[in-house]
């Protein structure tokens, strides 16, 4: 059986007739839960906007660096992970586990591909994660979903992470879609997110971009500024540097402003006094 044959054989309801983002950003980032059609547009993405790499990389990157910072400077040991994506390289329980085994997450990602293969992951015997299937864009049932209210305790802090997804969503109104998550959470709670930008993208690239992106299920490209960024965290504290090109933002190690450009992506994490 083929790679392609097996995958969708193993998943019920996942969707052959469409590239999908979750899948396309997981073959970028190397990994093996896409399809045939997922590989076809994410080559072409390549092909016409060579830093399309760059972008996943700096942005899965920031993912570990905020969460690192959150779990060891905040002590935030509980998150909601929306759109949570394919589990890849260092994912958000695995970083938190490092340095508290007892942190709990809740992933949300409406692709059936990505939660199959979160769940495979995580296997019966773990307790402090959890895999909902939801559409972000209705927050009344994702914080209601046995997966995020039987898990999370909201009268505690938790961080709240929203990684290359408010760009892609329908609504371009992201700050009234986090304000409703924000209301359920307690005071030392966090908001980190990302969000697509033009920082070395040429006019041509994005056009190319939104054009690729039209035939997938998530068909908007939202590009913030960073002032467009920082309005997405009303309320909330910007912790050091502020909003700034993704990889810049605690690097681990030396960043040119070039490679950080690339990267086309820019990063934010907020605290609510
Ligand atoms: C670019 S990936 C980002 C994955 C991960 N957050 C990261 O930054 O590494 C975007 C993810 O958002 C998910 N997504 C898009 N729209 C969604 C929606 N309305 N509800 C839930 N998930 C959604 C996609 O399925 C995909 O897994």
């Amino acid at each position: 059986m083929s790679h392609d044959a097996e995958l969708a054989s193993q998943v019920e309801h996942a969707n052959l007739d469409q590239p999908n983002i979750a899948r396309m950003y997981d073959y970028h980032l190397g990994g093996s839960a896409n399809f045939a059609i997922d590989r076809a547009v994410a080559e072409q993405a390549l092909r016409l906007v060579p830093t399309e790499r760059d972008y996943c990389w700096a942005n899965r990157a920031f993912l570990g660096r905020a969460v690192r910072t959150l779990v060891i400077e905040h002590g935030i040991d509980q998150f909601l992970d929306l759109g949570s994506g394919v589990p890849t390289v260092g994912n958000v329980h695995e970083i938190a586990h490092q340095h508290d085994p007892n942190a709990r997450v809740a992933y949300v990602d409406w692709e059936p591909v990505a939660c199959h293969h979160a769940r495979q992951l995580l296997g019966a015997h773990e307790q402090r994660v959890t895999v909902t299937e939801a559409d972000v864009c209705e927050p009344e049932t994702v914080l209601n979903a046995a997966g995020v209210a039987g898990l999370l305790d909201f009268a505690r802090p938790i961080g709240v992470l929203a990684f290359g997804i408010l760009d892609i969503l329908p609504t371009t109104d992201g700050a009234g879609l986090v304000s409703r998550y924000r209301e359920s959470c307690t005071s030392g709670s966090a908001l980190a997110l990302s969000n697509n930008a033009q920082l070395s993208r040429t006019d041509q690239e994005v056009a190319a971009l939104r054009s690729l992106l039209a035939d997938t299920s998530t068909p908007n490209l939202y590009l913030r500024t960073s002032e467009e960024v920082a309005a997405l965290l009303p309320g909330y504290e910007l912790l050091v540097p502020g909003v700034v090109p993704a990889s810049l933002w605690r690097p681990d190690r030396s960043v040119t402003e070039e490679e950080a450009r690339r990267g086309n992506v820019y990063g934010a994490v907020g605290i609510l006094p």
